[in-house]
């Protein structure tokens, strides 16, 4: 009987299990899924946002492969830790997989960056995701402006849920914390900054479109900003993804309105959009972030 070792439980750790159960070139397969966490499913579990539902309820197929007779799933083992390493791995097991997915933050690697009130996209979502590794964390949303750096699909979930309202989490599985903070949050702007040009984005039509869908918040785009992008005028010759999202940036900023709105009026030099939303999203484009402003008394009041 070949024993293997999965290690992490993410999809790509699930997926490789059922691989290995579902074949019939080596029959019998055993195959343990390690994981340093209790509860299984990586990021479908502590990263896909809350308010994804359907994504979200992956986990039902990821627990149908975990129960498979031959497949078992222990949690709480930190590979690389506690003298279990890949040496011990390889004399408990036939062969191991490594799918540990990709934990740590990339660092902008600009003055200012630690300040209080800055912060990685890892260590935010993990918070409204109930992380393990977050139970300590907090973050009182005290200012009325925030700046999210990137303009990808996580980008995307950090902004909308510092856009949404809290009664539109409430139904989610949003820890009560984190809840309890996004009610009272100040947040008015949330600023989301690209270092590249509209057709250079890297978020997916449909998380875009879903921005504008906001009951509470409306997006504005600066029309003179998207022109810069010689493919703004014309996105034929772009990927499918990146002519639909220079399509919807478009939409918006010839007024067609954030969705199910309509187009009412124009907003601080900013294209269109103001519809009377609580919040407001800013996308800005071709700019580079410097500096974190601040001192580490009062923490962030900028980005330059
Ligand atoms: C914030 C965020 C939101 C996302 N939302 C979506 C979405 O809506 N839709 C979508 O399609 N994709 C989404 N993605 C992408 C998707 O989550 C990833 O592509 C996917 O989870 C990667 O799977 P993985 O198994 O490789 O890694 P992970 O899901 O990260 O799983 C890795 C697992 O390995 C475990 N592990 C790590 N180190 C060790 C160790 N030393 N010992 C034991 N176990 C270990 C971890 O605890 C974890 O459970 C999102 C990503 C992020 C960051
Ligand atoms: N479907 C969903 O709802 C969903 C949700 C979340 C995540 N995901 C997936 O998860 C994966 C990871 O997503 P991600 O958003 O973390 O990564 P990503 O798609 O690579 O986007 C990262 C963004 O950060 C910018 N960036 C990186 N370094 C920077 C720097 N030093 N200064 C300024 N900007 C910088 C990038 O700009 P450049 O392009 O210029 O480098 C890019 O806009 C992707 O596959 C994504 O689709 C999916």
């Amino acid at each position: 009987m070949l024993r293997v070792a999965v290690i992490g439980s993410g999809p790509s750790g699930v997926y490789t299990a059922q691989a290995l159960v579902g074949q019939d070139a080596v029959p019998d397969v055993e195959v343990y899924v390690l994981d340093r966490l209790p509860c299984p499913y990586g990021l479908v579990r502590y990263g896909v946002a809350p308010d994804h539902e359907k994504i979200k309820s992956l986990q039902h197929n990821l627990r149908t492969v975990l129960e498979h007779p031959r497949v078992h799933f222990l949690g709480n083992v930190d590979v690389g830790a506690d003298g279990l390493g890949p040496r011990e791995l390889r004399r408990m097991f036939h062969a191991v997989v490594y799918c540990v997915g990709a934990a740590t933050d990339r660092h902008l690697g600009i003055p200012g960056e630690d300040l209080p009130g800055s912060h990685s996209a890892t260590d935010f979502v993990s918070w409204y995701s109930a992380h393990p590794d977050a139970a300590d964390g907090r973050f009182p949303l005290t200012a009325r402006s925030a700046v999210v750096i990137g303009v990808g699909n996580v980008a995307v979930d950090v902004a909308r849920i510092l856009a949404r309202g809290a009664d539109e989490l409430a139904r989610t599985d949003v820890p009560q914390a984190a809840l309890g903070a996004l009610a009272e949050s100040r947040v008015e702007d949330v600023w989301m900054v690209g270092r590249r040009g509209p057709s250079q984005a890297k978020f997916t039509t449909k998380e875009l479109r879903e921005l504008g869908a906001l009951p509470g918040a409306d997006v504005l785009v600066q029309p003179g900003e998207l022109a810069l992008d010689p493919a703004y005028g014309d996105p034929s010759g772009l990927p499918a993804v990146n002519r639909r999202n220079v399509e919807v940036l478009r939409g918006w900023a010839e007024g067609e309105g954030t969705e199910g709105k309509g187009a009412e009026g124009v907003g601080e030099g900013m294209g269109q959009g103001v519809f009377g939303g609580r919040r407001r999203v800013r996308l800005r484009f071709f700019l580079r972030p410097v500096e974190v402003v601040g001192d580490a008394e009062s923490g962030v009041r900028g980005v330059r």
